[in-house]
């Protein structure tokens, strides 16, 4: 691949906290103009990751770039070519929004005469053009999400790192933001997202799972469900559902219930569904349907993680 297409590529990325290794010789690759979402449990070493390729954190191994810069030596210069937006947004809750933009533009050394039109950017963006006045704290969650997103990406980035920007704001307000960051990529944007949100993960261009500091599976949402799931799933549709999972929790088999329907990890669908079916039949609850199914972006990965 041309390396003037690639955001990111770092090869053997690891940071060790004394003994502790919180990320395990990592290799990620970004193509530009890419949503690539990055996902693991809480402690997986998401955040280690970030701040690494931001050139917040000194790595304890492993080579690579961001932006065309060496992860290793030109972290100064990663800093001004990405934007960062951090878990606990990094916000001025004291200041009025006016005044955090300006702090902001300061930090990123947005030019005079651009600064106007990027305040105004920013406002539109985050629909605070009333609010300019208003102390941040006061603002709703994702309002605060918005404009920390804004400031983060004054300087008008080509590459944003966002860790976890969604969690802990309302459902309307996630999707807001999502369509904010398809209209960046569209743009040309690369955009490197933390989320553990499942719904969230269907929305990226490219995944990678990363679990107790090493990458296990990465793909399109697409190929994480065709390639890395080891399992099959089948959806069930029976007459007493309850009853009828806990005639497959006895053969040892795991379901959940989705509505009233039934979806079951096997190792074989072939095998599984004529087995499934008598099973049921002979508790005398009437089996309508029996089906693979192609698994949820969850099936794979709490499968993957279990696997792991
Ligand atoms: N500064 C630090 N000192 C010691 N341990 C750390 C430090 N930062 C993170 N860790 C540990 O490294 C692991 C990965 O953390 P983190 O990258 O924050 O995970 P995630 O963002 O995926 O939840 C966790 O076990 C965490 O406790
Ligand atoms: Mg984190």
């Amino acid at each position: 691949m041309n390396r003037s297409t690639i955001a990111v590529k770092v090869r053997g990325l690891t940071k060790r906290f004394g003994d502790f290794t919180a990320v395990d010789m990592i290799d990620l690759s970004v193509k530009k103009g890419e949503i690539f979402g990055f996902l693991g449990p809480n402690g997986a070493g998401k955040s280690t990751t970030i701040k690494m390729l931001c050139g917040l954190l000194l790595p304890a191994g492993g080579e690579g770039s961001v932006g065309g810069y060496d992860i290793m030596k030109e972290s100064e210069e990663i800093k001004k070519t990405i934007g960062y937006m951090s878990q606990k947004f990094s916000l001025y809750d004291d200041l009025t929004v006016g005044e955090n933009i300006e702090f902001f533009s300061g930090i990123y050394g947005v030019s005079n005469s651009r600064k106007k039109k990027r305040e105004e950017w920013v406002l539109e963006m985050a629909g605070l053009q009333d609010r300019r006045r208003a102390v941040t704290k006061t603002l709703p969650g994702g309002f605060k999400q918005r404009l920390a997103l804004g400031c983060a990406i004054l300087h008008e980035p080509p590459i944003i790192f966002l860790d976890e920007p969604t969690s802990g704001v309302d459902p309307v307000s996630r999707r807001n933001f999502w369509d904010l960051i398809y209209g960046m990529s569209r743009s040309g944007t690369t955009i490197f997202v933390t989320t553990h949100y499942m719904d969230e993960a269907e929305y990226c261009d490219r995944l990678a799972l990363i679990y107790r500091g090493r990458v296990i599976a990465e793909g399109t949402p697409l190929e994480m469900k065709q390639k890395h799931m080891p399992r099959d799933v089948l959806e069930i549709e029976a007459g007493r559902p309850v009853e009828a999972m806990e005639v497959l929790h006895r053969q040892g088999i795991e379901t959940a219930l989705f509505g009233s329907l039934i979806h079951a990890t096997v190792i074989s669908a072939e095998h599984a569904i004529p087995t499934i079916r008598k099973a049921i039949e002979e508790s005398q609850i009437h089996v309508f349907r029996i089906e693979r199914i192609m698994p949820s972006l969850e099936d794979v990965f709490v499968t993957l993680i279990e696997a792991a």
